[in-house]
């Protein structure tokens, strides 16, 4: 059976629920070890591959993800369609805690990571368009499965990624939301672009742990607000999912 979607899961997300006959299958790649074993299974009568972003007991910080190698992995496993799942902080006022968002943009203010799979010598060079850093289609995909499933989105935003792990300072978010910044997470990048490099289906569920850096009213951001937010954000997860694969 051939993969109908891929999950790659971020913090709070290790394990997808309710994937049954599950295989676990690691995976060599030209670029290292993926974060994780990928685990192929089969979820509404479909096969879904899940790969947990930061391995499945968060040993991987964000600027140190082997993006390449998982990319790579589930692409080369048959992958056509890949959804990221993102933690998020929230910038734009519709954005607070628990919101589930669908961006369609992206700036990338990450560095020293590699963001394509032409940095190794002799590959082919390669410009990708990236103006829409999102499939299309998927996104699509995804706000009809949300409305199906009647799970509240915000179907569009711009994702600023950021390097990590610490959080942002407030005049960076400052900055980042002048920029035109609605979000701010640490895994969106390279990601999205090296799943275009290989030219797969690519789409982002961000899901809001907390208001930015100077956002809410918060003095300080608590990593235990942020895990209780996404414990329930991350219910939307399946729910679209499950909806999506049904069609
Ligand atoms: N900043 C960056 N990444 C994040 C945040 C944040 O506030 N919350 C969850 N991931």
């Amino acid at each position: 059976m051939t993969i109908a979607l891929a999950v790659i899961g971020g913090t709070g997300l290790y394990q997808f629920p309710g994937l049954e006959n599950i295989e676990r299958r690691s995976v060599d790649t030209p670029f290292g070890p993926t974060s994780a074993p990928v685990v192929l299974g089969e979820f509404k009568n479909q096969r879904l591959a899940f790969l947990a972003r930061h391995g499945e007991g968060h040993s991987v910080p964000p600027h140190r993800v082997n993006y390449r190698a998982n990319v790579w992995a589930l692409h080369s496993l048959g992958a056509r369609r890949v959804i990221g799942v993102n933690a998020v902080g929230g910038i734009r006022d519709d954005m607070g805690p628990k919101v589930v968002v669908l961006p369609d943009q992206v700036i990338d203010y990450t560095h020293g990571r590699y963001t394509s799979f032409c940095d190794v010598d002799g590959a082919e060079v390669k410009h990708i368009d990236f103006s829409e850093p999102y499939s299309r289609a998927l996104r699509s995909a995804l706000r009809d499965a949300a409305t199906k499933a009647e799970v509240a989105v915000v179907d569009n935003g711009c994702y600023g990624a950021t390097q990590g792990p610490r959080l942002e300072t407030i005049a960076e978010i400052a900055r980042m939301r002048r920029d035109g910044c609605d979000l701010v997470g640490m895994t969106g990048m390279p990601e999205a672009a090296l799943a275009r490099e290989l030219e797969l289906e690519y789409a982002c569920i961000a899901l809001v742990a907390n208001w930015a850096a100077g956002c809410g009213d918060q003095a300080e951001i608590s990593l235990e607000e942020i895990f209780a937010n996404l414990a329930t954000a991350t219910q939307a997860v399946p729910k679209l999912i499950a909806a999506l694969l049904e069609g």
